[in-house]
């Protein structure tokens, strides 16, 4: 039977996002980053080629790892200016009624009760389209513009994000009951508090004895989109995420991830399907492959390796400037994403080890994802193939230019996979959950987060307190525990 193959485009709220040098050529738009117009026209038309959703990356640090310095990074806007991708939604949800919104924040700096609300305040607004992409954060330059000296060790950033997700889940999942808000004008009665629940969370980082702020929204929780891809942030997706990402090279390590993530979901109780998988890849097409090729010839023209470097330094965690061009990568120790490193070092299908040159030319287009370059039959054949072959359920299309790299693939590849009966051919009704899904708007019951929903296994909620500690002492409240 043929597969229908998901597609999300991948953006951010900045320039050039994973084609350092590209914002150089004549028809990328991504400049107009600041301008909602950019953002509602995008929405528009990604709704029109059937897109589940839009995910847009970020950061809240510099590529400062290359070179030592965060001056490449700036002179090049590897990622920087970069604004906040939250605020973008609300008016791309006015403009479309189908289209997914993924954002991504970060578990390490924001402590999770006000994140709680303005993910819950976008999904009351989207009616349901948001998912949140969690990430732990790869910059070290983040950490120190927070008051860390540096980032937690890799394996103990996912150990904290595991409590930030439980606290998380306990005001989305376990705080307000259903039918708490009944708006009994008769009894003046607008919420029933009885249905409105103490989480009494007393953690290792967080402590959150109360309620949630926000009403229950359409899917509560977001639709959790994770991108670990080492042992331990698989198990971590395996736990939480209901979409992945993936960012493998080539298809032998995208079988490879895409196994492990699979098994990964057994073993924690999960169905192996019950997640989305999405590489992260880039399309080049046009009307005939000789456009196509001339297209990614030119593209690459504008390409940066300066740029590619400085990105994939800070991904690696490995300052590439301190080898040579043609050095292999060799075994370094990463503290940043290892499954960057691990791609890199692993023998490409001829058995060639990948240098640093290979590395600066593979990071000018769509960061470490592959390009799909042809017509859009060429390319809907190599997609399929990625499918057939790996398993994977989708792919996350980067941008060569944007929006002209978006509106290519609508025009050429959508109609062709359309046909092929390898595309939805409309979207599925409810939620973004329901969409990417098809089980309902809300978390199934054998998601973690169900767990602590009123009367779960590991529901926390506590009584209302009949008096609450007192505010008026005159020593100043300092939370024990901010983070
Ligand atoms: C397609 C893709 C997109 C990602 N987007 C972000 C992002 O926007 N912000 C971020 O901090 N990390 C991002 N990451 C990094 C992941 O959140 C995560 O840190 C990384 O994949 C962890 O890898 P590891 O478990 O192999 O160390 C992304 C990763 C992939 C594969």
């Amino acid at each position: 039977m043929t597969r229908v193959i998901r597609f999300n485009a991948f953006d951010m709220n900045c320039v050039a996002h994973q084609s350092p040098g590209l914002w150089k050529h004549p028809e990328d738009q991504s400049w107009r980053y600041k301008d909602l117009e950019y953002w509602t026209e995008l929405a528009k038309l990604l709704e029109r080629g059937r897109f589940d959703g839009l995910f847009i990356a970020d950061v809240l640090g510099t590529y400062d790892v290359y070179g030592a310095s965060d001056e490449a990074a700036v002179r090049q806007a590897a990622q920087v200016p970069v604004n906040d991708p939250l605020l973008l939604v609300s008016a791309m949800a006015l403009v479309t009624e189908h289209l997914g919104f993924g954002v991504t924040t970060g578990t390490g700096f924001e402590h999770p009760y006000p994140f709680a609300r303005r993910i819950s305040t976008l999904d009351h607004l989207t009616k349901g389209r948001v998912g949140w992409n969690v990430v732990t954060g790869y910059l070290p330059a983040a950490a120190r513009n927070m008051g860390q000296t540096d980032q937690p060790a890799h394996d103990a950033r996912y150990d904290h994000a595991d409590e930030y997700l439980e606290v998380l889940y306990k005001l989305w999942e376990g705080s307000w009951e259903d039918d708490a808000v009944i708006r009994d004008k008769a009894r003046g009665v607008f919420t029933d508090p009885d249905k409105v629940h103490h989480i009494g969370h007393d953690g290792t980082h967080f402590s959150v004895p109360g309620i949630h702020l926000s009403e229950p929204s359409p899917q509560r929780t977001p639709v959790i989109f994770q991108a670990g891809a080492s042992p331990r942030g698989v198990r971590f997706a395996a736990e939480n995420a209901e979409a992945i990402f993936t960012a493998a090279p080539t298809k032998a390590i995208l079988r490879e991830n895409v196994t492990t993530i699979r098994r990964e979901l057994e073993l924690a109780g999960r169905d192996p399907y019950a997640v989305k998988i999405f590489n992260l890849s880039t399309v080049i097409t046009a009307a005939t492959d000789e456009e196509a090729h001339a297209k990614h010839a030119e593209y690459l023209s504008y390409g940066d390796p300066e740029g590619a470097l400085t990105f994939m330094s800070g991904w690696m965690g490995v300052d590439l400037a301190r080898y040579g061009l043609d050095e292999p990568v060799g075994n370094v120790d990463s503290n940043a994403i290892l499954s960057a490193v691990a791609a890199f070092q692993s023998a490409d299908p001829d058995g060639r080890e990948w240098a640093v040159r290979d590395i600066a030319e593979w990071g000018k287009i769509g960061g470490i994802g592959p390009r799909f370059v042809g017509s859009g039959a060429r390319v809907a054949d190599a997609l399929q193939e990625w499918v057939d072959e790996t398993d994977v359920d989708g792919f996350n299309l980067a941008y060569a230019v944007t929006p002209g790299s978006f509106a290519d693939f609508v025009d050429h590849v959508v109609p062709v996979l359309t046909e092929r009966g390898a595309y939805q051919p409309s979207y599925a009704p409810g939620t973004l959950r329901n969409k990417l899904l098809g089980r309902g708007d809300r978390l199934p019951d054998e998601h973690r987060g169900a767990s602590y929903r009123v009367g779960g296994p590991n529901s926390t909620i506590i009584d209302r307190p009949s008096t609450l500690p007192s505010s008026s002492a005159s020593v100043s409240a300092q939370p024990t525990r901010g983070r």
